[in-house]
C-alpha cells in the first residue's frame, strides 16, 4: 500500500467538511477555480469520457440568471456565495472519446447506439465527477454547499439553450460559516450499508 493522507487531510476532506448554507466574506480567484478543474480532472470516468461540464457563477450578472431558476430555500445560500458551480454533462460527451480514450477510439461506438446508455453514462460519471469537484474544491481549502433544489429546465434554458449540456446539480463554494448550520446528520454503521462476502 502507498502512504495514506494524514488525519489533517481527511478532516479536510471528508470528517469536517460540511455542506455550507452561508459565507464568509471572502472572493476565490479565478486561479483557485483553475486547480480545482486541475485536481478534479485526474478522477476515473468510464472510458474516460469526460462528461462533466462546468460553469463557474461569479458576477452579479450571472448569479442574476441563475436566481429565478433556485429552490425558495437556496436562493440566499447560492446569492451569497462567491461563486457556484454549475455542473452539467455534456450529452455528446461520445463525440471526444477519440479524443480522450485514444487507446481505444472505437470506444464511441459503445455509447451512440443506446440512448439510454449514454445518458446513464453521462448522469453516473458527470456525478462522480460532481464528487470529485468537491473533494478538489476541499482539498484545496475551500468549502462547499451542494445543492439539487433548482429549477433544472429553467438551468438548462438559460445557461445551455442548445441543448446539448444538461445540469445535474450546482455547488455552492467558499468559506462557509456556522450560521445556519445545523448538527453534523448522523451517518449509517458499516454493518447497515456495507457487507465483506
Ligand atoms: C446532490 C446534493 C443535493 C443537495 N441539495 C440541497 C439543496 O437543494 N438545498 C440544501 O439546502 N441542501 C442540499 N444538499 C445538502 C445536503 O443536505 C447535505 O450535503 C447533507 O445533509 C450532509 O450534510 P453535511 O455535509 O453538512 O454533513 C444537497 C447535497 C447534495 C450532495
Amino acid at each position: 500500500m502507498k502512504q495514506p493522507l494524514d488525519g489533517r487531510a481527511k478532516d479536510l476532506i471528508f470528517r469536517e467538511a460540511r455542506s455550507y448554507n452561508r459565507w464568509a466574506d471572502e472572493d476565490i480567484s479565478d486561479q483557485t477555480l483553475k486547480e480545482i478543474i486541475d485536481l478534479m480532472k485526474w478522477g476515473p470516468t468510464s472510458a474516460n469520457c469526460w462528461p462533466l461540464r462546468v460553469v463557474f457563477v461569479k458576477s452579479d450578472e450571472a448569479k442574476a440568471r441563475l436566481k429565478p431558476h433556485l429552490g425558495e430555500g437556496n436562493v440566499v445560500k447560492v446569492m451569497t456565495a462567491p461563486v457556484v458551480a454549475i455542473l452539467a454533462y455534456d450529452t455528446k460527451f461520445f463525440d471526444r472519446v477519440p479524443e480522450f480514450f485514444p487507446h481505444n477510439p472505437g470506444a464511441r461506438e459503445w455509447f451512440i447506439d443506446d440512448e439510454n446508455n449514454h445518458f446513464e453514462t453521462a448522469f453516473r460519471n458527470s456525478s462522480l465527477q460532481g464528487a470529485y469537484f468537491m473533494i478538489a474544491a476541499r482539498a484545496l481549502g475551500l468549502d462547499c454547499g451542494p445543492m439539487s433544489g433548482f429549477n433544472q429546465d429553467g438551468v438548462n434554458g438559460e445557461f445551455f439553450p442548445d441543448g446539448q449540456y444538461r445540469s445535474n446539480f450546482i455547488c455552492g463554494l467558499g468559506v462557509g460559516t456556522n450560521e445556519l448550520l445545523f448538527e453534523r446528520s448522523p451517518r449509517p454503521a458499516f454493518e447497515t450499508v456495507a457487507e465483506i462476502l
